[in-house]
C-alpha cells in the first residue's frame, strides 16, 4: 500500500485505466477472503472505503460494511448501466471514442458504397450504441432493449437503399439479440441483400481507454467530492451519483437492485432522424 498523497496523484486526471490496479475480484464473494481484507485496512487504521464500480463493487462494499468498514460508491462504467445517476465515469469519454472511430469508418463507408455494422460494448444495455448512434448518424441503432428483428432490419435498408443511399453504418450493442452476433447479421444481410458490400468493425477495448473527456473529469472531481463529505458527515452505504445536474445520494442496496432504463425519448429520435 501506498499513501495517497498529493504527489501520489498529480497528472492523473488526465489518464485513463486505473493506476491502482484493481479489477473484478470474484474470490471476494468469500467471507475468508473479505476478512483478510478487512484485517488489512484496520491494521493501517482505514476506516472508510470509497468505491469505484458498478454492481460487484457495491456488494463488496455492502459485504464489508457489515464489517466495521464505511463505504461510499461512484459510479464507473463504461456502459453507463448502473441505477441512480445518469451517468457513470467513463461513459463520456467511451461516446466520444465511438463517434470518433465511426467517423473514420464513414469515409471508407461512403467511398467504397459499403454496409458497415460497427459493434460497441455495453454489456447488457445499448446506451453506448443509442448515444453514439444517433450522434454518429447511423442509419440503424440496434440494442438490447429494443428487439425488432431482422425483418425490420432488411425492412430498413432497403429503405435506405431505394432512397439512394449508397453507404450506411448500423451501430450494434454487444448485448444485441437479433443475430448471435455481429458477424452472423453480415452473414444473413449478405444472403438476403447480395446488392451491399457488407463489413463488420469491432471497436473492442479501445473503448475503455483514453484520455478522459472534459465531461468525465469534472463528474469525477464532483463525485469525488461528495463522497468524501458524505463519509465525514459520517453516513455509509451510499452512492453518489448524478441526476438533474445535481450531486445526489442513493442507497447502494438501491443501485443494486434498481434497473437503469434506457431513454426512450432517444429511441424515438433515433427512428426519425435515421428515416
Ligand atoms: O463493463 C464494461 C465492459 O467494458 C463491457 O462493456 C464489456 O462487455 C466488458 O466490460 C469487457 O470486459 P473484459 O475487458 O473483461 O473483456
Amino acid at each position: 500500500m501506498i499513501l495517497l498523497n498529493h504527489d501520489a496523484v498529480s497528472g492523473l486526471l488526465t489518464k485513463g485505466g486505473t493506476f491502482l490496479g484493481t479489477a473484478r475480484l470474484p474470490e471476494f464473494q468469500d467471507e475468508e477472503v473479505r476478512k483478510v481484507a478487512v484485517k488489512n485496512l484496520k491494521e493501517r487504521g482505514i476506516e472508510a472505503l470509497i468505491v469505484i464500480g458498478g454492481d460487484g463493487s457495491y456488494k463488496g462494499a455492502l459485504a464489508i460494511g457489515k464489517m466495521g468498514i464505511k463505504c461510499i460508491g461512484i459510479p464507473g462504467t463504461i456502459d453507463n448501466d448502473i441505477y441512480g445517476t445518469s451517468h457513470t465515469l467513463g461513459y463520456d469519454t467511451a461516446l466520444n471514442t465511438v463517434i470518433d472511430a465511426i467517423d473514420k469508418i464513414r469515409d471508407t463507408a461512403n467511398s467504397h458504397n459499403r454496409l458497415f455494422f460497427v459493434e460497441v460494448m455495453g454489456r447488457d444495455a445499448g446506451h453506448i450504441a443509442l448515444n453514439a448512434g444517433i450522434g454518429a448518424g447511423a442509419e440503424e441503432i440496434l440494442i438490447p432493449e429494443e428487439d425488432f428483428g431482422l425483418d425490420r432490419l432488411v425492412e430498413s435498408l432497403k429503405r435506405s437503399k431505394g432512397s439512394g443511399k449508397t453507404s450506411s453504418i448500423v451501430v450494434v450493442s454487444e448485448g444485441d439479440k437479433i443475430g448471435k452476433n455481429v458477424f452472423e447479421l453480415k452473414d444473413y444481410i449478405e444472403e438476403n441483400m447480395p446488392e451491399y458490400d457488407v463489413r463488420v468493425s469491432v471497436l473492442g477495448h479501445m473503448q475503455r481507454g483514453g484520455s478522459p473527456s472534459c465531461f468525465d473529469r469534472v463528474l469525477a472531481s464532483r463525485l469525488g467530492v461528495k463522497a468524501v463529505e458524505t463519509l465525514l458527515e459520517g453516513k455509509s452505504n451510499y452512492m453518489v451519483g448524478l441526476n438533474q445536474d445535481k450531486i445526489m445520494l442513493t442507497p447502494l442496496e438501491q443501485a443494486i437492485k434498481g434497473q437503469s432504463e434506457i431513454d426512450m425519448e432517444l429511441v424515438k429520435v433515433s427512428d426519425i432522424v435515421s428515416s
